[in-house]
């Protein structure tokens, strides 16, 4: 980060200085007691268990030279900073949209249910071959990792790829007024915190929020496969770009070939020109995360065989579809999190890569679904059976859902196995995995499902 002084700060916040000098100088902002460096500015959260104004004191004590505050507090050293404003996260806002001003490059905002994040880093691996890149680091995509994500940047950037999340309406609202980008692109419309927002035009409605910080001159990229954003088409006052499999996009993939686990080929014309394309990571869903890499490539001026090269070198998240081979047998690793269109691609990821082995989806609860709970685990059963899954092993509060849908699709009972824990998940498949067997393990963040990989290979 480039240094901002009081002066600033107080001007962003439109805060009160209650100590210390307008002419202070501050080399970055954190809001983690726990990780003050020497000239930092601190700002307090509050958060369910902790409020951060209880460690201004200790802050300050390692090296902040300085606090923003909603609370009158006594400070010894009458060097030290306090600024006051009404509410502090607003405040990390405020800052933040007042740095991201000082930078004159474009701002890549994405947003979308899923593929927020593989998306962030296709897209930065695509720009990242001609231009440095500030990205979001991991999945910092709320309230408070958006700003920090934004202090990451100093001069030395030529742009920044941005992941914006959301779990209700006006989030992604007060995320775009911060990072005003240039490209938005928007992945997809799916179920995730329909519990919150009560239905898929809501859903839709605060991811369209993003276009609510984009530069009027900005380009908006949308999934066409996606009904919904397709839905768009030639209702939003901003350039609008589609991609996908289907005819009529501006971004289409054509000749789609699956290289198993290596992961698949695909054409797409460019300016009149035909190129042939290498996603080196399975499953459809990344095809249509390289097609939003290649409109955005594009728009900002990188050549079509830089643009391809960024695509083939993109390496997976963390337990994001990791595939690890372990004892002769394979698992696919994505317990990060899961949806009901996460699962459905996972599960034809399993399909995709199986070469005729035996196949078994261990598949956990998905939260966040509220009304939708009982019929999406439902679905999921019957979807991994239509693909062909050998043997289903569900985990948890809806196990037995999960497992009736599945026999209601026509799975033997003796090939779909439930359990509550993740425990006996893994003891059960310990003994019952076989030397070839290929094996997908997913569900929600809060199941962590990767205690059962964990178990498979140790
Ligand atoms: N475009 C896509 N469409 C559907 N599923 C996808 C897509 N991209 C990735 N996925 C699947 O969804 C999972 C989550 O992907 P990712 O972490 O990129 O999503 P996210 O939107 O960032 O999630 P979060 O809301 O947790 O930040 C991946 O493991 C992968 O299986
Ligand atoms: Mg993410």
């Amino acid at each position: 980060m480039d240094a901002l002084s009081c002066a600033e700060i107080i001007k962003a916040t439109n805060g009160m200085l209650l100590s210390g000098s307008k002419d202070s100088i501050f080399n970055s902002v954190s809001t983690d007691s726990r990780n003050i460096n020497t000239g930092d500015l601190f700002v307090p959260i509050k958060g369910e268990k902790f409020d951060g104004h209880e460690y201004i004191v200790e802050s300050l004590k390692k090296g902040a030279v300085g606090s923003i505050t909603e609370k009158d507090i006594k400070l010894d050293d009458k060097n030290k900073v306090l600024i006051k404003v009404e509410d502090t996260l607003k405040a990390l806002r405020d800052i933040s949209a007042f740095y991201r001003e000082k930078f004159d490059i474009p701002f890549v905002g994405i947003t979308g249910s899923v593929g927020k994040t593989s998306t962030k880093e296709m897209v930065s691996s695509v720009l990242g071959k001609v231009l440095n890149v500030l990205k979001t680091k991991g999945n910092f995509n709320n309230e408070i990792g958006v700003p920090l994500t934004i202090f990451g940047l100093d001069s030395f950037h030529q742009a920044a790829v941005v992941e914006m999340g959301m779990s209700g309406l006006g989030e992604i609202s007060r995320l775009t007024s911060i990072v005003k980008p240039n490209i938005a692109i928007i992945t997809n419309i799916g179920l995730c915190h329909i519990e919150k927002l009560g239905s898929k035009k809501n859903i839709l409605k605060a991811k369209m929020e993003i276009l609510e910080g984009l530069n009027s001159k900005g380009l908006v990229i949308l999934n066409g496969d996606d009904k919904l954003l397709y839905g768009l088409k030639g209702l939003l006052k901003y350039r609008t770009v589609f991609y996908g499999f289907e005819e009529g996009m501006d971004y289409q993939a054509y000749n789609v070939k699956s290289l198993g686990e290596k992961g698949s080929l695909f054409e797409i014309e460019i300016k009149a020109k035909e190129y042939k394309v290498k996603v080196p990571v399975p499953g459809i869903h990344n095809i249509h995360n390289a097609l939003a890499s290649i409109a955005a490539g594009i728009e900002l001026g990188i050549p079509e065989d830089k643009i391809i090269a960024g695509i083939e070198e993109f390496t997976p998240g963390n337990m994001r579809l990791n595939i690890i081979n372990h004892n002769g047998v394979k698992i696919i690793n994505d317990a990060y999190n899961a949806s009901p269109q996460s699962v459905e691609a996972a599960i034809t990821v399993l399909a995709d890569i199986s070469s005729g082995k035996r196949t078994i989806a261990v598949l956990g609860d998905m939260y966040e679904l509220g009304d939708l709970t009982y019929s999406s685990h439902f679905d999921i059963g019957k979807f991994a059976v239509s693909q062909g899954t050998d043997y289903i092993v569900a985990v948890g509060e809806n196990s037995d859902i999960i497992s009736s849908g599945a026999i209601s699709a026509g799975a033997e009972t003796d090939k779909v196995y439930k359990f509550k824990e993740n425990n006996e998940a893994g003891k059960f498949l310990k003994d019952f995995i076989k030397n070839g067997d290929v094996i997908l393990v997913k569900g929600s963040r809060g199941m962590k499902m990767e205690e059962i990989v964990n178990q498979l290979t140790c």
